[in-house]
């Protein structure tokens, strides 16, 4: 039997009812582009985030490009982001005309570190304002990403943007229904970022993004931004984007909505199910840091025999991914900033190391047995 990566199908087939009514309301309002579909998501998914204001967009790119775009930072700013995360999160920084500084990660949750972002600011505040060392760009953001569906250590994070003067953004799109301390991912910081890309936890039938916050200003402005900077039909306060969100992807997302929850236990369960097969195996495996809701949006595990493994979990009919095998700061659209190989040891670790294993809310006990079997197979043979 193979093993896919990811199975929406069946997950499809379970709500393919109520999702042909939801799209067949759109098709009969001919209402395509934002609407009351879109609208009655953004309230929805508020609630799941625990904020005050939801803005739906047309992708993860969009809505972390607009968490800057929309706050008063300064043309130019450097945002701290780690370098082991996809490319949209520094992308997102560049598109708002602001500069990336990559601080490593932790080596447990391979989200920022704390210790690492302090001690950076530290050593580069000695004229009393953090400047960049490498590009001169004044330090005024964070931008933190919750990987794989762990909250970063956005309590610690908030606490030295306090110090520091910065603004914390939190890049989400891994982390929809996720907390930490009780608090749900994206609820941290000035604003977060989430994406509905198919793959994801909460996945659109196509692209999809949003943008939560508590503040009413950023809320606004981010409204305005994503439809042309216009907050009436051919009235333009100032330069936006078409970064509407599609009423079909509205509906979607409105009937996936009331079932992330249930969708994200089951992952949950399949991750201990994982920890179990897999314990004894030469392997790292995930590590819950603290008082989280981890929401396994992958599930990586780490072996320097990764490249070997892969090939032998292949050739067993077992998918897999990597996520992701080139930090940003070795990325040739990121040499501008002058960085090199061997500047953050941990994010090159987990480049080199990181295996991510089928995981969907639907995995069956049996899948996950084949997987772990193969796995097994491969360290047998090396014995
Ligand atoms: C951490 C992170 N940030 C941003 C994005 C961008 O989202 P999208 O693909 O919806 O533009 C993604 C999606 O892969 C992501 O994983």
């Amino acid at each position: 039997m193979f093993v896919p990566f990811l199975d929406l199908k069946t997950q499809y087939n379970q709500i393919k009812d109520e999702i042909a009514d939801e799209l067949s309301e759109v098709l009969d309002t001919c209402y395509y582009v934002l609407g009351p579909k879109v609208a009655s998501f953004e309230e929805k998914f508020a609630e799941i985030t625990g904020t005050k204001y939801c803005i739906a967009v047309s992708s993860g790119t969009a809505a972390v490009h607009l968490t800057m775009w929309a706050s008063d930072l300064q043309p130019g700013s450097g945002i701290i982001v780690p370098p082991n995360t996809f490319t949209a999160s520094a992308e997102g920084i560049v598109l708002a005309g602001h500069v990336p500084v990559f601080v490593d990660v932790d080596k447990d949750t391979l989200n920022l570190s704390p210790e690492k972002v302090e001690s950076f600011l530290e050593s580069c505040s000695s004229g009393g304002k953090p400047v960049d060392p490498k590009t001169n760009a004044q330090i005024r953001g964070i931008l933190a990403v919750d990987l794989y569906g762990q909250p970063a250590a956005m309590p610690e994070l908030e606490k030295i943007s306090e110090r520091y003067g910065l603004l914390l953004f939190e890049d989400a799109c891994q982390s929809v229904n996720a907390s930490r301390d009780g608090r749900p991912a994206g609820s941290f910081g000035t604003a977060a970022a989430f994406s509905f890309y198919p793959g994801k936890n909460l996945g659109a039938f196509g692209e999809g993004g949003a943008v939560t916050t508590n503040s009413e200003d950023i809320a606004g402005r981010v409204r305005t931004l994503r439809d042309h900077g216009s907050r009436e039909k051919y009235h333009y306060d100032f330069i936006g984007h078409n970064y509407r969100m599609s009423a079909f992807q509205g509906a979607v997302l409105g009937v996936k909505s009331g079932y992330i929850s249930q969708w994200n236990d089951r992952r949950r369960e399949a991750a201990k199910r994982y920890n179990e097969l897999l314990s004894g195996l030469p392997v790292e495996l995930p590590v819950e840091d603290g008082d989280v809701r981890h929401v396994y949006h992958l599930y990586a595990i780490h072996t320097p025999k990764r490249d070997d493994l892969r090939k032998h979990l292949g050739e067993m009919n077992v998918a897999s991914g990597l996520h992701y095998p080139i930090p940003l700061h070795t990325q040739k659209a990121y040499s501008y900033l002058g960085y090199e190989a061997g500047d953050f040891p941990v994010s090159e670790w987990n480049s080199s190391c990181n295996l991510t294993l089928p995981m969907f809310p639907d995995i069956t006990e049996d899948q996950q047995v084949i997987v772990a079997e193969a796995a097994k197979s491969y360290f047998s043979e090396k014995d």
